[in-house]
Formats: structure tokens, sequence, C-alpha cells
């Protein structure tokens, strides 16, 4: 039997077309709701063309996240389709530089907040809106195991996740009379794309092998594994669903147990 616990769900995903976004869209979509998604990339955009929902359940939009001008456009298109939502998953983020402090620029560090902080303030702004109109909702946002730890050689992405929790506890208390919940997530170590590139700075910077950063960035998990994109997605649909009504202000690792990041 399907399990259609979102149906007709309407959710919002910023840079939704790879990676955890989009194996978030791709489990809502199984379980019965709409997908408004947006992405930077011209490539993944493409690839999810393909998709058999496109245009019925699932729409799909380029968007720099990180311009207020394009998530107003990208918004403005979503108002065409719907005028209420159920849910924004502010997903966007990128990994930012690698390096100690002292060799890292301003110019990286600025991106890095402006890509994974001030993009959340252009969709939640904006989200809001439609999520009183619809009487209550969820917004999620993706934290990261280094937005509950520090994390070396990672400042910038580290100061922007914690950012992203105090943006999530203050936004559950502003809007929590609305019946509109905030949680965040926080992944662990990721089995994909990024975690390629992450572990390929990190060996270079530290003139340490791949294959043991690798090892060793496993070894973070108590349980000792990698963190798949779906089981993000499971827990993005469990905090959408009205099984998790009362559920709000809260910081959820999806990590295997992460009791270090280093
Ligand atoms: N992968 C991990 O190990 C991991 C761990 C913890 C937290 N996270 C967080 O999860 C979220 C998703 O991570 P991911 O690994 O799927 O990311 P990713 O690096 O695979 O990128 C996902 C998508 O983001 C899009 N994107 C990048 N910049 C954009 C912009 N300015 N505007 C619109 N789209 C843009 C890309 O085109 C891509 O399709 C991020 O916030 C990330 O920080 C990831």
């Amino acid at each position: 039997m399907t399990d259609l616990v979102l149906k007709n769900k309407k959710i919002i995903i910023s840079a939704g077309a790879s990676g955890i976004g989009w194996a978030t869209a791709k489990v809502c979509l199984s379980k019965g709701a709409y997908v408004y998604l947006c992405d930077i990339d011209d490539k993944h955009l493409k690839k999810i063309k393909k998709n058999p929902l496109l245009n019925k359940k699932l729409f799909i939009y380029k968007c720099d996240a990180s311009s207020e001008t394009q998530v107003i456009n990208f918004f403005n298109k979503v108002k065409k389709k719907t005028k209420k939502i159920d849910s924004l998953i502010n997903n966007v983020g990128i990994a930012g530089p690698t390096g100690t402090i002292e060799k890292l620029n301003s110019h990286d560090w600025e991106r890095t907040l402006k890509i994974n902080v001030i993009s959340h303030f252009y969709f939640t702004k904006l989200a809001i809106p439609m999520l009183k109109k619809n009487k209550g909702g969820s917004i999620i946002n993706i934290s990261s195991g280094a937005g509950i730890l520090g994390f070396p050689l990672r400042s910038p992405y580290a100061a922007s996740k914690w950012a992203v929790i105090g943006m999530t506890k203050t936004l559950a208390m502003e809007l929590g009379k609305f019946k509109i919940r905030v949680n965040a997530i926080c992944p662990g170590t990721i089995k994909g794309d990024r975690m390629v590139r992450v572990i390929k700075d990190k060996s270079k910077f530290l003139k340490i092998s791949k294959s043991k950063i690798e090892k060793d960035f496993i070894s973070m998990a108590s349980m000792n594994c990698w963190i798949y994109e779906e089981d993000i997605a499971k827990m993005c649909s469990f905090l959408i669903s009205n099984d998790s009504e009362r559920v709000s202000g809260q910081t959820i690792p999806v990590d295997g147990n992460a009791t270090r990041l280093d």
C-alpha cells in the first residue's frame, strides 16, 4: 500500500535539483505532495526534467537563492500555481572554503554566510504569508553537525550553520501562534558528491590521503556509518506530516550519533 501521508501538501524546496534537496523532493512526491523547487544549476535542472510528474505535481525553476530579486521572481511564479503552502524547506547551503582562519579570505566568508543564512531569510520572509494563508505549516531549516559542534578548518560553514539554529529557535517562537512549526535538521556525513569535494579539499590542505580522511569522517559517528540523502528526506517528510503536529523549535541531528567533527 502506498503511504500518502503528504497527500496534496504543497512544499517549496530551495536548491532542490540534486543532493539532499532532490532526494527530499522524490520522497515528498512519492507520498502525494506537490513540490515547487528551485536551483541555480542548469545541468541538475535538466536532469530532473525527465521526472514523469513534471508540471503535474513537480514544478522546477531556475533561481540563485542568494539573490533576493531572483527569489522574489521565483515566489511570484509559484504564486501563479498556488496561493498557500504547507511547507518550506530551506535547504540551500554551500560547503564554503577549507583552511585555518589566517588562510581564509573575507570574500569566501561573506559568500558562505550569504548563501547559507541570508538566503534563508529571503525564502522565509516570502513563505510566511503563504503558510499563514494555509492556517499553519512547517518550516524546515537544513543546518548540519557543524551547527551543534565546532568544525576545524571550516569556520565560515560552522558559523553559518549555528546561525541557522538561532534563526530556527527564534522563528519557532515568533510563529507558534500561527501554527507554523519551525525545526532544524542537522545531517551528518552524507554519502554523495558534496563529501567527495569536502574530502578532496581537506586532503589537499592537510596533505593526508583521501581514504584516511574518509575513514576518519565515518568514524565520527558512533554507528560508524555514512548517512544517506534519503535519511534526511524521511526526517523532512515526518516534520511536514501531521505526525509531528506539536514538534517545533527543535534541532534534530540525523547523523548516526556524531560525537565529534574534526
Ligand atoms: N552533504 C553533506 O554531507 C551535508 C552534511 C550536513 C549538512 N548538509 C547541508 O544540507 C544541504 C544540502 O546539501 P547537499 O549536500 O545536498 O548540497 P550540494 O552541494 O549537493 O548542492 C545541492 C544543490 O544546491 C544547488 N545550489 C548551490 N548554490 C545554490 C544557489 N546559490 N542557489 C540555488 N541553488 C544552489 C546546487 O546546484 C545543487 O543542485 C546544505 O544546506 C548543506 O550544507 C550537507
